[in-house]
């Protein structure tokens, strides 16, 4: 039991990797807030697991955010745990991309992840907490690639937002890292990645095959977890090889 006694905060519960992290953490003995746009299916997720509340929450609302995380706080105590897993995509070339897409994807991806960040940390720093603030990025933030200007740039944010916020977090030992998934089974995926998205991803990674939400999960509970006691500011690609390789071909 990696998590015994600790409350973490996922976003993005009710599907996907959200919820792969809830229900990891929750097998480790953690209290879980599962927090999501999506009511019905934060709920089903917390009711399937033993100790666990569910909660609505648009992570581009900064009223709704600290309404979320008072009664988060109110229900198991100072989150230890924050995972900022909420997130939208956006396939588009950038000659069609507009600030109103930016904008947008900022709001939820960036601003939401931030504010999540900064209010929990004030709350820990005042319980004297050591926690772990964990945002998935994406390698969509680590690299160009086609059609992910508003995306990429959203998710290369988070991953500097999180650098300066493991920067000033640190003297009170408060960890902030992220994770940046490749490519992984989900419904943004599904809508996502269509035909040709797909033959080139798997082209582009040295397993040839998408990851599993349970990689993700298994990152986000070490990031979670002591044993990265000493880890801040890292960005954890999780991406079957994708962010460090060149040219894939096979080699005689
Ligand atoms: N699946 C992948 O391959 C992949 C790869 C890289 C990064 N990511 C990132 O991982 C995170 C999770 O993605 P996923 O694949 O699980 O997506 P998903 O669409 O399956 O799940 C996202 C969840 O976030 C919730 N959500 C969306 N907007 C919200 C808002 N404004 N407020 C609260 N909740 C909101 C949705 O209701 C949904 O339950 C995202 O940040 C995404 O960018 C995913």
């Amino acid at each position: 039991m990696r998590l015994k006694g600790k409350h973490a905060i996922v976003t993005g519960a009710a599907a996907g990797l959200g919820e792969a992290i809830a229900r990891r953490f929750a097998a480790e003995g953690a209290m879980v807030t599962c927090l999501d746009l999506n009511m019905d299916g934060a709920v089903a997720v917390a009711e399937a697991l033993p100790n666990a509340r569910a909660g609505r929450v648009d992570v581009g609302s900064e009223e709704d955010i600290l309404a979320a995380i008072e009664a988060a706080t109110e229900t198991f105590g100072t989150p230890d745990i924050v995972v900022n897993s909420a997130g939208i995509g956006l396939q588009r070339a950038a000659l069609k991309t507009t600030a109103g897409d930016f904008e947008k994807i900022y709001r939820i991806n960036v601003i939401g992840s931030f504010l999540f960040c900064r209010e929990v940390a004030k709350r820990q720093i005042e319980a004297g907490l050591h926690g772990s603030l964990i945002n998935v990025a994406s390698v969509a933030g680590l690299r160009g690639s086609a059609g992910r200007v508003a995306y990429g740039a959203s998710k290369a944010a988070a991953i500097n937002m999180t650098q300066v916020m493991a920067n000033e977090l640190g003297a009170h030992r408060i960890r902030v890292n992220a994770i940046a998934p490749g490519p992984v089974e989900t419904d943004m995926v599904r809508k996502m990645h269509d035909a040709k998205a797909r033959e080139t991803w798997v082209r582009s990674m040295p397993t040839g095959e998408y990851g599993l939400p349970q990689d993700i999960a298994d990152t986000a509970l070490y990031l979670a977890s002591d044993e990265s006691r000493n880890v801040y500011g890292q960005v954890i690609a999780v991406d079957g090889g994708f962010a460090s390789s060149g040219l894939i071909f096979d080699v005689d």
